[in-house]
């Protein structure tokens, strides 16, 4: 089967990305408004660019031609913390993207535990076993949507013991979870080591 995306439509080519590009690690971020509002929510449209410095993609999309919530706090503040979804807490991870206004409270949604992060305002996820902070590098649109894509450097981390073999998270122990197309997640069944050649 041949496909030229052009020819589908809007839905049509979305599906077809999110259900082709996977699996997709998710970053659930936690930001605040202008006003102070803590909020949170997953985005799968999410990855790794530079590590030095260490930079992350962020590709947020609009809702009914309006920024959400995340982008426009991470433009109004710069700052945020990205949170790994271990499988525990893919439920609450689902729960935080629920479309509720600029003024709902996500972690009490989602009965989830606010930390103070150390470089950055906005809370951090206590449960989470790996926590990013970041702040805004460079926003730009793209694209016809159009969406909302930011570069983040991480200027923190935090990682939970538990997770650790040698130092450096675990992935069988840190359990991330992993969307997949439509309303499918996926976390790591196998894992195994291919040398480089020489
Ligand atoms: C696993 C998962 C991944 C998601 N990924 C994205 C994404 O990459 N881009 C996007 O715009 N929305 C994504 N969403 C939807 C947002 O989480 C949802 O629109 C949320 O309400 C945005 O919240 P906010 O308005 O507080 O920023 C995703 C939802 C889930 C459950």
């Amino acid at each position: 089967m041949e496909l030229d995306p052009s020819a589908l439509d809007r839905q049509g080519r979305y599906r077809l990305m999110t259900a082709a590009i996977v699996p997709r690690p998710i970053a659930w971020i936690s930001t605040l408004s202008a006003e102070g509002h803590p909020n949170l929510a997953p985005f799968s449209f999410f990855g790794a660019v530079s590590s030095e410095p260490p930079i992350v993609s962020l590709s947020v999309g609009r809702r009914r031609g309006q920024k959400k919530d995340t982008a426009q706090n991470l433009l109004a503040t710069g700052e945020g913390v990205l949170h790994i979804v271990s499988a525990t807490l893919a439920r609450a991870m689902v729960h935080t993207s629920a479309e509720v206004g600029p003024e709902v409270d996500e972690f009490e949604l989602a009965s989830l535990t606010k930390a103070p992060a150390q470089r950055v305002k906005p809370w951090r996820i206590a449960e989470a076993k790996m926590a990013l902070e970041v702040r805004v590098l460079s926003h730009q649109e793209v694209g016809r949507g159009p969406v909302d894509l930011f570069l983040l450097e991480i200027v923190w981390v935090h990682l939970d013991e538990s997770i650790l073999s040698d130092g450096l998270p675990d992935p069988v122990k840190l359990e991330p979870t992993a969307r997949l197309g439509g309303q499918l997640y996926a976390t790591i069944c196998e894992v195994f080591e291919l040398p480089r050649p020489e």
